[in-house]
């Protein structure tokens, strides 16, 4: 397995690759690899003949500087799960901060139609500008022909394929299922960081959105959300960020629903000040 820090050199593998007719899949992570991470890059060497998987805590998604410096950073072990595939079709792609943004580490100013400011962009703004800013300045240099993103962060992907129409850039979206935990705790790099106290509460999330599932043929959408809230309430370790039910295309939260829409659930929750992020299509 090759391990790139630097652009140039890695363009130029992928060059003579591309040259020599490879299809280029493209993983990118902020490291703190996980068995949902592993999963995209089985996905991706399924159909691709080299995959690029970058690892890079991008500085400018983050907008809190404690969140950006709590990050889990486990590079030795990343490689180490990665090299557990035993694939040499794999390259890893782990720059500096100087390599992506040249001396000028700003996000460039997105607009993704309103996908950007609901959900986690009210909640972390500028974020998404962060997030299109390196994925973009990461297609430039992978140039690949496809690109994994798992669902856990559903608005991410929804504002990733937005980006791609929009910039027409040659890059097919794949979107791939969330990976749980047995207790049904949505893998995330955070994970990483919860206390056994609050491990053992995470699950919650989880439950709620299967309840939600469930119920939502029979209640409102307001219903859901009153109830919801309920169940955190006074909880002592988990404290619900948001609960929303929203169309799943223009991700704006519904009052009422119409038969033929499509509907998800997004839910955020804060652990002291680690914060887990999950939803589920309800219909
Ligand atoms: O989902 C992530 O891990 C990040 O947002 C991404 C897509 C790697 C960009 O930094």
């Amino acid at each position: 397995m090759l391990v790139y820090q630097e652009k140039t050199q890695i363009k130029a593998e992928l060059d003579l690759r591309k040259a020599k007719g490879q299809v280029i899949g493209f993983v990118p992570t902020m490291g703190a690899l996980h068995q949902g991470h592993l999963a995209l890059v089985k996905q991706a060497l399924i159909s691709n003949d080299t995959v690029v998987v970058s690892i890079f805590v991008n500085p400018t998604q983050f907008n809190n500087a404690s969140d950006l410096e709590k990050y889990p950073r486990t590079f030795d072990s990343d490689i180490a799960l990665l090299e557990s595939l035993n694939e040499d079709r794999i390259m890893v792609y782990t720059p500096s901060v100087d390599d992506i943004y040249e001396g000028n580490l700003r996000s460039q100013k997105f607009d993704f139609d309103g996908l950007e400011r609901e959900m986690e962009g009210k909640y972390r703004p500028g974020h998404f500008d962060g997030v299109a800013t390196v994925v973009k300045r990461f297609f430039e240099i992978v140039n690949p022909d496809n690109a994994y993103f798992g669902e856990k962060d559903f608005q991410q992907l929804a504002i990733i394929k937005q980006m791609v129409k929009k910039y027409d850039i040659p890059v097919t979206i794949i979107g791939c299922k969330i990976h749980r935990e047995s207790d049904g705790l949505a893998m995330s790099s955070r994970n990483a960081r919860l206390t056994s106290e609050q491990r053992n509460a995470a699950p919650l999330i989880y439950t709620v959105l299967k309840k939600a599932k469930q119920e939502f043929a029979s209640k409102s959408a307001n219903e859901l959300v009153k109830w919801v809230e309920e169940q955190f309430k006074g909880h002592g370790i988990l404290e619900l960020e948001y609960f929303i039910i929203a169309d799943e295309k223009s991700l704006r939260p519904i009052r009422n629903k119409t038969g033929k829409r499509r509907y998800r659930a997004f839910i955020a929750v804060y652990a002291d000040d680690i914060r887990l992020i999950d939803n589920i299509a309800l219909n």
